[in-house]
């Protein structure tokens, strides 16, 4: 499954060091390449001469060596590496890794990945609580690094809870699971839109919504993961880029609405995440609208519908997917869009299920397709709900092939 694959394994010092040894050995057996990078304390945990031996490479700990000047160059570990898996990965090594904190090699070598970078924390169930951890995981999580939360059961510490780290076996299928879903896009183009739309009022003030583009932006990431041209057309929003994406931007729903009709004849798909406007004002005053005493309306008028003009001048080989934001009715309300629009599929999330929807780090999303199935998942990171879309999306795709 992994034949011909490059896998750095990162180790930091936690006592699940010695885990470490048998997730090289079941990488190397199911046929990759593997190099393994320690930070100075893994070294008290478990010896480089182990890590040598089931890697069949020397370990590399520091910058260079200093016997004969040998550099151990970061930039072409990451470079080399198809994944980078950090296990264990410390509370301590998970926050450097948060904030760019680059005084070891494993952590330099970190900062010049390009390829997916896995990480397995390990470490007492207090520090995993710790709103610390947790913000750095939140960080890492929106960096792109995938974390494979430590199941619960005994600690080294004798307690009982969440913090160990994850059996070498399944992490060795998540890395592989990762590789068959890089596959699955390539050659194909997909548009995506994220974020809110501002209609403006005047110069100064403006109509949005909550929309943070987290939703969007997770797919737009995950979709490059897996070897798709993507093209994100995203409303304000603070994000960084994901790496690989092409991106435009755009501010109001009717630049949204242009954009997008001008690019989607060359796409395989899209999925319109957007929380677009509704509304807009029917006349944007020039002049700050100054304040009175008496009460101001302000006449809206409809905006395009984006997912509907799709709908209608979609090929038979292209596939459109909505989202729907709903409060009440839920499932019915989403079901008429997903008519009302021609979509292929639609994606509901509700704003009464907490977890879900505007701004949060997670979503909750019942799937529905054209075809009447209808899938409902738990609470999840929106990266991983973003990867269980696209899963659907791949499948719905190869019905239509
Ligand atoms: O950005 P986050 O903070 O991560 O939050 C994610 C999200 C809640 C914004 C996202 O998960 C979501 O639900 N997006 C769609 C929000 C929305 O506008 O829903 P809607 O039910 O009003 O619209 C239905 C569909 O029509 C959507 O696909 C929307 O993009 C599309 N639409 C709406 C209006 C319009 N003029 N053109 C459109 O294409």
């Amino acid at each position: 499954m992994l034949k011909g694959k490059h896998i750095l394994v990162g180790v930091s010092g936690g006592i699940a060091a010695y885990k470490a040894a048998a997730l090289v050995r079941t990488l190397v057996k199911d046929g990759a390449e593997v190099r393994v990078i320690m930070t100075p304390v893994a070294k008290h945990f478990i010896t480089s001469l182990t890590m040598a031996t089931v890697s069949k490479h020397p370990v590399l700990t520091e910058f260079y060596n200093p016997e004969n000047g040998d550099w151990n160059n970061h930039v072409s570990l990451g470079l080399w590496a198809d994944a980078y898996v950090v296990a264990p990965a410390t509370a301590n090594t998970l926050a450097k890794m948060a904030h760019g904190i680059a005084d070891n090699l494993l952590l330099t070598t970190y900062l010049s990945m390009r390829c997916p970078v896995i990480a397995a924390p390990a470490m007492d169930m207090d520090m995993w609580k710790h709103p610390a951890t947790q913000s750095n995981l939140q960080t890492l999580q929106k960096h792109g690094v995938h974390i494979i939360e430590p199941p619960a059961g005994e600690l080294a510490s004798g307690l009982e809870g969440k913090g160990r780290m994850e059996e070498p076996e399944k992490i060795a299928a998540f890395i592989e699971r990762l590789f068959v879903k890089k596959k699955s896009l390539a050659g194909k183009t997909v548009l995506v839109t994220a974020g809110p739309t501002y209609e403006a009022i005047d110069p100064v003030r403006f109509i949005g919504n909550h929309s943070s583009g987290k939703m969007g932006y997770a797919l737009a990431g995950s979709l490059a993961n897996r070897g798709a041209q993507v093209l994100l057309i995203s409303g304000p929003t603070s994000l960084p880029v994901p790496r690989g994406v092409e991106l435009v931007r755009v501010t109001a729903a009717a630049e949204m609405y242009a954009a997008v009709i001008e690019r989607f004849a060359g796409t395989d798909a899209a999925i319109l995440c957007a929380a677009v406007a509704d509304y807009t004002p029917e006349k944007k005053s020039t002049h700050k609208i100054k304040r009175g005493k008496e009460s101001l309306s302000i006449t809206l008028k409809p905006t395009a519908d984006i997912a509907a003009a799709l709908g209608k001048q979609k090929q038979k080989n292209q596939l459109t997917v909505g989202f729907a934001l709903e409060t009440d009715n839920e499932l019915a309300n989403a079901q008429k869009k997903l008519q009302a629009k021609n979509l292929d599929l639609i994606v509901l999330n509700s704003l009464n299920d907490e977890g879900a929807g505007f701004g949060s780090d997670t979503n909750k999303i019942t799937i529905i397709k054209k075809d009447g199935t209808v899938v409902t998942c738990p609470v999840l990171p929106k990266q991983e709900v973003a990867e269980i879309i696209i899963d659907t999306v791949v499948d719905v795709m190869s019905e239509k092939v």
